[in-house]
């Protein structure tokens, strides 16, 4: 049944990797239950955030259809997107969710002229005939991100700067004319001086073209400049969500509160970095029952060790995942 309205739904979503050998190896959740719904008439800014290894990426391929999830599913437009096996719905979530990727350099081939990869984009995914149609629709895309033909033409990736390669990767993804775009830390290897333009680019597409993006980052501030929902991960579970404001003015979860600490007030201007490696031991603890942010919680109480906490709706629009709120309230419940 198609679900009017909605875009994206992530339900219940599980990834689990083997490390190691068959006998030897271990397994990591790397996502574990993650639900995110996205509406498609209101189309908006959604951030992912969390520390490095906290499983944005991984909940991004299998968004992208790059990974399949071991449980789980994820609906796109009414449809289930690791069902799609023909070869035409296969290209239609292609053209509907495009990926940027972090490293602009690596998107283009340094050897291949840039408009080349703009015109098969459009050749290959709009299966578009004639040479002035598929002008027509580059010259669009390349106008979407401030640019324009004459500037690129007979140019290799080598003479644009990092930040004009990544609104470039922006316009390759922009031919598809997609409903959908998977940011991946796209702004993390622009130079800081153009970072700012690029996240207004991502408002502008939203605002103006009616583009849902999904904005993951570890940078807090970034994503309370750009965006308009957030999801907070811990080791691969969301951990609290809802409107970016709300979320970072008054934080929930006893983790998103840790995080903040070290920010005052989320300023897109000061640079906010929180990447830590986590320790063989910390990686084992991934796959214990029970709340995942167990062993630093200042009000980690015996039930927290022991099963895994509800994600509860406390007020409109805000959930968390975390024994000390119940269903509609935010009064600490009883029990913990
Ligand atoms: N193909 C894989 N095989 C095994 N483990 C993997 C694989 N891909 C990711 N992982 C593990 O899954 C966990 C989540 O990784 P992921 O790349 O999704 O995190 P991330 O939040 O994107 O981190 P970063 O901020 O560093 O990009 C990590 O512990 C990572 O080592
Ligand atoms: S469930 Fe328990 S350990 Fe986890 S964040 Fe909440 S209070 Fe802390
Ligand atoms: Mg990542």
């Amino acid at each position: 049944m198609i679900e009017q309205g909605i875009l994206l739904r992530i339900e219940n979503v599980t990834k689990i990797f083997r490390i190691g050998g068959r006998i030897t190896g271990s397994k990591l959740v790397a996502v574990s239950n993650a639900n995110i719904e996205m509406e498609g008439s209101k189309p908006e800014i959604f951030a992912l955030a969390g520390e490095s290894g906290s499983g944005k990426t991984t909940l991004a391929r299998m968004i992208l259809g790059l990974i399949e999830p071991s449980s789980g599913r994820i609906i796109f437009k009414g449809r289930d997107i690791n069902t799609l096996k023909n070869r035409k719905d296969k290209l239609w979530f292609k053209r509907e969710v495009q990926p940027i990727f972090q490293n602009p350099f690596e998107a283009f081939n340094p050897l291949k002229k840039v408009e080349s990869y703009l015109f098969e984009t459009a050749k290959n995914l709009l299966l578009l005939k004639t040479k002035d149609e598929v002008l027509e629709n580059i010259s669009q895309a390349v106008k979407a991100v401030g640019m324009s033909l004459e500037e690129i033409k007979d140019r290799y990736p080598s003479e644009f700067s990092g930040g004009q390669l990544q609104r470039l990767s922006i316009a390759r993804a922009l031919v598809a004319k997609p409903s959908l775009l998977i940011a991946d830390e796209p702004v993390s290897m622009v130079d800081a001086s153009l970072r700012m333009s690029i996240l207004n680019l991502f408002r502008n597409l939203n605002k103006d073209h009616g583009v849902s993006i999904i904005y993951i980052t570890h940078d807090l501030a970034t994503a309370y400049y750009v965006s308009d929902r957030i999801a907070i991960m811990f080791r691969g579970v969301i951990v609290e969500l809802g409107p970016v404001d709300e979320v970072l003015s008054k934080p929930y979860h006893p983790y998103t509160q840790l995080l903040l600490e070290s920010i005052p007030k989320p300023d897109p201007d000061r640079k906010w970095e929180r990447r830590i490696k986590l320790s063989d031991m910390e990686v084992k603890e991934y796959s214990l029952v029970g709340c995942k942010f167990v062993t630093r919680c200042p009000y980690a109480k015996e039930i927290c060790k022991k099963k895994e906490p509800p994600f509860v709706h406390v007020e409109k629009g805000r959930s968390v995942k975390c024994f000390l709120y119940s269903n509609g309230t935010i009064k600490i419940s009883e029990e913990v």
